[in-house]
């Protein structure tokens, strides 16, 4: 594992506000190179926002979100950038809903130019790891919600990204699959040394997490660490 395997994650008092809800408020947080971080905190305290910032598809009213010291939401390219950096398995909205499960897995190595057997082979291969080889070819109304969810993370996970952002990766999946997803998240952590946040109420998600940090009101609750981030 090479030491710029993960990104760097630097938040300093972010906040971000949706109209006149505030949905986060002086958010600060670091996250070293390959370290992983369980989120939890009660419905509606911020933790997608949260993902959100962090991986530069919301940009944050006040404060700072940097990724390797660098603002993505400024970037010139900040699709692209995000695309080559940050794996994001979403809360909601899985599936492109025309695409199989194959073609869904591939996307994010179209834009990054991966020939076509290359992309086949590495869907192929992460749909095998999360147990869905014979679904490969289905639509994602053909699958069901834990299903089109273990896609999802084979998705996120399948250009290696330096940034690995779950929402609630393993909600809809039973005892047994939700621990074969999450040994397949933390085994490619401890692989590619990838930074890693999960949002989740699953206890076992926080014993593997290096730490846990728990949204209240769009606040930082415990943390666990005693550096920049305060309650
Ligand atoms: N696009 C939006 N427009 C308006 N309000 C929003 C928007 N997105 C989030 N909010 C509000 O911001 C707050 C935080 O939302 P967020 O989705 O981050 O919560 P969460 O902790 O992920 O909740 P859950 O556990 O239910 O997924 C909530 O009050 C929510 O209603
Ligand atoms: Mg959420």
């Amino acid at each position: 594992m090479s030491e710029e395997a993960g990104a760097e994650v630097l938040v300093e008092h972010a906040g971000k506000s949706f109209g006149r809800i505030g949905a986060l408020d002086d958010v600060s947080l670091h996250m070293d190179r390959g370290e992983a971080i369980a989120i939890t905190g009660r419905s509606g305290s911020g933790k997608s926002t949260l993902l959100g910032l962090i991986g530069g598809l919301e940009r944050p009213d006040r404060g700072k979100v940097l990724i390797d010291g660098r603002p993505v939401w400024l970037d010139r390219h900040p699709a692209q950038a995000r695309r080559e950096l940050v794996g994001f398995v979403f809360q909601r909205h899985l599936l492109l809903a025309a695409l199989s499960a194959r073609a869904n897995v591939e996307v994010p190595l179209i834009g990054a130019g991966v020939h076509r057997a290359e992309r086949r082979r590495r869907a192929l291969a992460l749909l095998e790891e999360v147990g869905l080889a014979d679904r490969a070819e289905h639509l994602p109304s053909e699958l069901s919600g834990g299903e089109s969810q273990r896609v999802a993370v084979a998705r996120a996970l399948v250009n290696e990204p330096r940034l690995l952002l779950a929402d609630e990766p393993t909600g809809a999946l039973d005892s047994v699959t939700s621990e074969r997803v999450l040994d397949l998240l933390f085994r490619l952590r401890d692989r590619l040394g990838m930074t890693l946040a999960v949002v989740s109420y699953d206890p076992d998600v926080a014993k593997r997490a290096d730490r846990t940090l728990t949204l209240i009101d769009g606040r930082i609750g415990d943390t666990g660490e005693a550096g920049i981030a305060q309650a």
